[in-house]
């Protein structure tokens, strides 16, 4: 069964045909990068234009590249949220009107539960019980899935999300936008030079996360070294990414083992992070756990995780009545 999926919750409008749940026949994205990148964080009316000027083009691509015509697409879904309202509507009300005019069923899925299900599209994909952290632009926070669409929510930011505190140091770095993958890149190639950040929260039994307090140490650093940002760049890069790697690492693994897991997976932009893989991969092969990483092209925002989503859903009789609307933030725990 091939499902048609659409993704256009902040920056990207993607689509995408998925057979099976399990098989990615085309996934197109198409990036606002450019729009966004001179404003240093994305802008939200521009997004919405930007999806609306490509939405057709980019579903017509993705079912092209699927040699799919209209009459073998079973179902169209869609992200309905978490997301800007402006961006999120354009692809729901595309999906909406391509199913209502094939009479096919209708989806609405969420952007979270989309990412969490990212990893279930590689060719060997992790099993359950699983533990998963969710790190994005919008989202930090750390599922137990007992079970496949069981999501128990252990733990999440109290303020900014980590991709969010990646993309607000960069632009104190002079960097642009989005900030992870340069300083990513900053951090893993400059050496023992780093500057030293605080690591909050990093209890044994707390879950929940704080990435503002190393962002307003960054400035604050950045306000009193003396030297010019161009300077000291490569050490703040490397501090900041150590500490927050720091948490992030302790705490999945921290929460896989009081919930007796041995699998992990990181979903979301970040999981995108070079230094992240590498240092939860040692920590894994030290304490017997396995580690699952979603490949790039899935860690970003796509369409392909909404259909493997919606697959799923249909399989056990699911559908979205036609008048669902959109949310800005998630009005229950997934
Ligand atoms: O999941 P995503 O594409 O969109 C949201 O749902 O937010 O995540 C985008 C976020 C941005 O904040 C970006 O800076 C961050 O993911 N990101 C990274 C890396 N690549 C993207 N953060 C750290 N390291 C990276 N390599
Ligand atoms: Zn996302």
């Amino acid at each position: 069964m091939l499902v048609l999926g659409i993704e256009s919750s902040c920056d990207e409008t993607a689509a995408a045909v998925v057979e099976g749940g399990r098989r990615i026949i085309s996934s197109i994205v198409a990036s606002q990068v450019e729009v966004h990148h001179p404003y240093g964080g994305v802008v939200p009316e521009l997004a919405s234009r930007k999806h609306i000027e490509v939405i057709s083009q980019v579903v017509r691509q993705a079912l092209a590249e699927a040699g799919a015509g209209d009459r073998d697409i079973r179902a169209v879904a869609a992200t309905c949220g978490p997301g800007l309202i402006g961006s999120l509507l354009v692809g729901f009300c595309f999906a909406k009107a391509f199913a209502f005019a094939r009479g096919l069923p209708f989806l609405a899925v969420d952007h979270l539960e989309g990412h969490l299900e990212s990893v279930q599209l590689m060719d060997d994909p992790p099993d359950y019980p699983l533990v998963a952290l969710l790190a994005s632009g919008g989202h930090t926070e750390i599922y137990h899935l007992p079970s496949r669409g069981v999501y128990r929510l252990l733990g999440r930011t109290r303020d900014d999300a980590v991709g969010e505190a990646y993309d607000k140091v960069a632009k104190m770095l002079g960097l642009g936008y989005p900030g992870g993958p340069v300083i990513d890149r900053l951090a893993c190639e400059a050496g023992g030079d780093a500057v030293a950040f605080p690591r909050p929260f990093l209890n044994k039994e707390e879950f929940d996360f704080s990435f503002s307090g190393i962002k307003t140490a960054v400035g604050r650093y950045l306000a009193k070294c003396g030297r010019p940002v161009e300077q000291v760049r490569s050490q703040v890069a490397a501090g900041f990414q150590q500490a927050v790697l720091e948490v992030l690492v302790h705490k999945i693994v921290n929460a896989a083992r009081l919930h007796g897991c041995t699998r992990l997976a990181v979903v979301g932009g970040v999981a995108a992070n070079r230094g992240l893989r590498q240092s939860l991969a040692e920590r894994c092969r030290s304490l017997n756990l396995k580690a699952w990483f979603p490949p790039l092209e899935l860690c970003g925002d796509n369409a392909a995780m909404v259909a493997a989503v919606a697959h799923h859903r249909i399989a056990l009789g699911g559908a979205t009545a036609l008048s669902a609307d959109v949310y800005s933030r998630r009005p229950r725990r997934i």
